[in-house]
């Protein structure tokens, strides 16, 4: 059967979710053509070497921990937040490896992560109805009607501000930063002093007495690019689908097309209809793709959705992110991964203990989730995993390097008398760094047996 003719906008010929409404459709025009005039923010070669990366996950070979915020800001672009990010993630990815072996690849949800799907197109306010927020690329948080008017000219900033991200994470993971014999300086203060920071300690000095002994061996670490620096992929969800198509390129080398807006794209729990916009967008674009499976996913959903987004059956191509909760995962996951495994699809499984724990704090009303019930996800997925003879490929977490107080428990056990501290998220409740580490550690353990 041939394959339906795709091009990058053919998309607008199905339904899209999520939209918002841009007031001014000219004014849209104007800055969808300055967008696809500018730079490609990477490349497809390096979106090629995370297919490979993925390939080795998909055969069992690797972990993957993709990372970062649930919603970045335009406000937050600081070097700090964003070092402080990459060093959390750094810290998980060298928890990951000492402790388990496993080659880790790093992913970020970072430079681009600017969009948000919402559960209501309004927010209501003591009877005040207005837009919902949908991430800095579309409008602003803060709860007055024009600020919730989606302004085109967010897409240029967003592209701005994913452009001097990338930039700095680009220094910062081959200019020194991320080399080996710095992981000390990765753990924050206030991450030290926790017993995970302490234990990150013992291991980190475990590493230093390693590289001195191969330094001792006649082995000069200084040859060895891998000691040094560090692969780190950006990824986002493609939630705006006239942002994505504008920064998509044809591969000069291939004649293939890439979404140049990050290396990894994912389609989302609440987009991902086989027969909507989004799916369509994604199935063209050659790059590595992750896709959000929630408990109402069933497996004939699931084979078409692998059939529509990797038809090929590229290993690596696709990465499937169950997001069950802690309660649904042994239920709904087993039948999913069965099904995918006796299709013979070579898809990279991981598992987003976040967005299926989410509730409502009934003392302080914030957003939160607990640290246990995202353990015992990632207790589920590996039992699944175990159970079936497949291999639990990555997790995928929302995080912050910053000592902020919007996830319950941890070693430092916080409760929900402590969340209103410093509840900082513009959307769902992140890991703090102390929270992360503790999480890594709970990860390697289950990786070692
Ligand atoms: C997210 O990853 O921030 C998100 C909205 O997830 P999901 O699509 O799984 O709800
Ligand atoms: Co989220």
């Amino acid at each position: 059967m041939p394959a339906k003719p795709w091009s990058q906008e053919s998309w607008r010929q199905y339904p899209a979710q999520q939209q918002p409404t841009w007031p001014d459709p000219a004014d849209l025009d104007r800055v969808l053509k300055i967008l696809a005039g500018f730079p490609p923010l990477v490349f497809a070669g390096e979106a090629r070497s995370l297919t490979a990366k993925l390939s080795d996950v998909a055969a069992g070979r690797a972990f993957l921990l993709q990372a970062g915020d649930c919603a970045e800001s335009f406000d937050a672009l600081s070097a700090d937040s964003i070092r402080d990010k990459l060093r959390v993630i750094l810290q998980m990815a060298v928890v990951l490896t000492y402790s388990a072996g496993v080659p880790v690849v790093k992913v970020g949800r970072i430079a681009g992560q600017f969009a948000k799907p919402r559960s209501s197109p309004t927010e209501v306010v003591q009877d005040e109805a207005l837009p919902s927020f949908r991430g800095h690329m579309v409008n602003d948080i803060t709860f007055s009607a024009s600020a919730r008017v989606a302004d085109a000219n967010r897409l240029l900033t967003a592209y701005h501000a994913s452009a001097s991200t990338l930039n700095l994470l680009r220094s910062f993971t081959k200019g020194g930063f991320a080399d080996l014999g710095r992981v000390h300086a990765w753990n924050q203060e206030f991450v030290a002093s926790s017993p995970a920071g302490q234990r990150y300690e013992e291991l980190a000095g475990g590493i230093e007495a390693a590289l001195r002994f191969m330094e001792a061996c006649g082995i000069a670490s200084g040859e060895h690019v891998a000691l040094h620096t560090v692969d780190f992929f950006t990824s986002h969800e493609a939630l705006i689908l006239p942002y994505e198509e504008a920064l998509t390129r044809v591969d000069s080398l291939t004649g293939e097309p890439y979404d140049c807006s990050a290396h990894m794209l994912w389609v989302g729990e609440r987009t991902r209809q086989l027969d909507g916009a989004h799916v369509e967008f994604l199935r063209g674009v050659r790059n590595p793709l992750g896709c959000k499976l929630g408990p109402t996913a069933t497996a004939a959903e699931v084979l078409e959705l692998c059939e529509a987004l990797n038809p090929e059956r590229v290993p690596g191509r696709l990465t499937l992110i169950s997001r069950m909760g802690a309660e649904r995962i042994a239920d709904v996951l087993p039948g999913l991964v069965a099904a995918v495994r006796d299709a013979g699809h070579p898809v990279v499984w991981a598992c987003d203990p976040m967005h299926g724990n989410t509730f409502t704090s009934s003392t302080t009303g914030h957003k939160t989730r607990h640290l246990e019930d995202i353990c015992a996800e990632i207790d589920g997925f590996f039992a699944v995993h175990w159970a079936e003879s497949t291999w639990p490929g990555g997790i995928h977490v929302e995080l912050t390097g910053d000592d902020v107080t919007e996830c319950l428990g941890g070693s430092e056990d916080l409760s929900p008398d402590d969340l209103p501290m410093r509840y900082e998220t513009m959307c769902d409740p992140r890991l703090n760094g102390r929270q992360s580490l503790d999480l890594a550690f709970r990860v390697a353990e289950k990786l070692r047996v």
